[in-house]
């Protein structure tokens, strides 16, 4: 069955590989970035390289806030249904720290943009078949300072990666288990895949970015994880396995989406 699938970051990286194994298929492929130039590159290619019409771009850049809210209005405004949501667009390194509003960069993008970007796009998952949520979480988790999410306390960008990336498993569990019928899935996709990011910021690779782009495949579309929800996936080892403690503790969690919503409105 042909689907709708929003890949967020699909401009690089395993985003990009993603986008064109769906493509491939035969889905609707809905690719975003935050470089128009680069978006429209992408989108020809991946149209050439595929042969399918059906895929369809989107520009917001995540590190503000309000440009993620404008892109999911214009995603309700154009499209009707979202099978399959793959919150993948990232940011380790950066030149700037913070965004225009004072909050960090990597928080920002990593984990509030998907917040927002998500919430706005619920009703469209609602419509969707069988929806599934792919989270892009990481081996990288730091328990979440509130101080540093509020912008009130600077730490480097090592920290704030890893803290972006614990909050958006914290999240995601929470979101699993508020939604019915919609499922929800955090996933590690291997630690130092040969892209952009982990070369940028650790001068190397440990693995090939296709095999990010295959568990990001294989957990959205297969038949055998369709109702998982609620899960971590770690593909450094290949198994759902546990995320960080704090994943699991209900007032860490509930304090941190009540702060995200202070955030966010
Ligand atoms: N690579 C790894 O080893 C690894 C390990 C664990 C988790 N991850 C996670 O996997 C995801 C994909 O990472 P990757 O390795 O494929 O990275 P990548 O090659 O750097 O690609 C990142 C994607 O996110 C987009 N992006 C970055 N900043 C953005 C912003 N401000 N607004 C909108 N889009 C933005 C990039 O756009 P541009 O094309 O314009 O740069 C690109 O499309 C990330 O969430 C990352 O944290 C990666």
């Amino acid at each position: 069955m042909k689907k709708n699938i929003l890949i967020t970051g699909s401009t690089d990286g395993i985003g990009k590989i993603a986008a064109m194994m769906f493509a491939k298929e035969g889905h609707t492929v809905l690719i975003h970035g935050r470089n128009k130039v680069k978006l429209s590159e992408t989108l020809s290619e991946i149209k050439l390289k595929t042969n399918n019409e059906n895929v369809q771009g989107f520009v917001a850049d995540f590190s503000d806030l309000d440009s993620v809210k404008q892109m999911a209005e214009q995603i309700k405004q154009e499209i009707s249904k979202i099978d399959i949501l793959i919150n993948n667009a990232g940011v380790y390194n950066s030149p700037d720290s913070d965004n225009k509003d004072g909050l960090d960069i990597r928080l920002t993008v990593n984990y509030l943009a998907p917040y927002l970007l998500t919430n706005d796009l619920l009703p469209l998952l609602e419509k969707g078949f069988e929806s599934r949520i792919i989270n892009l979480a990481s081996a990288a988790q730091s328990p979440v300072s509130i101080d540093v999410l509020l912008g009130k306390v600077k730490k480097n960008q090592g920290e704030t990666y890893a803290q972006s990336k614990l909050a958006l498993s914290m999240w995601s569990f929470w979101l699993a288990r508020s939604l019915q019928n919609i499922s929800v899935i955090a996933v590690n996709p291997g630690s130092l895949l040969n892209t952009k990011m982990a070369n940028e910021a650790f001068g190397t690779h440990w693995a090939p970015a296709e095999k990010g782009a295959n568990i990001i495949y294989d957990l959205a579309i297969s038949e055998e994880h369709k109702s998982i929800t609620g899960k971590y996936f770690d593909n450094d080892s290949g198994a759902f396995a546990n995320a960080h403690p704090d994943a699991y503790n209900e007032a860490t969690i509930n304090k941190l989406i009540e702060v995200t919503e202070s955030i966010i409105n």
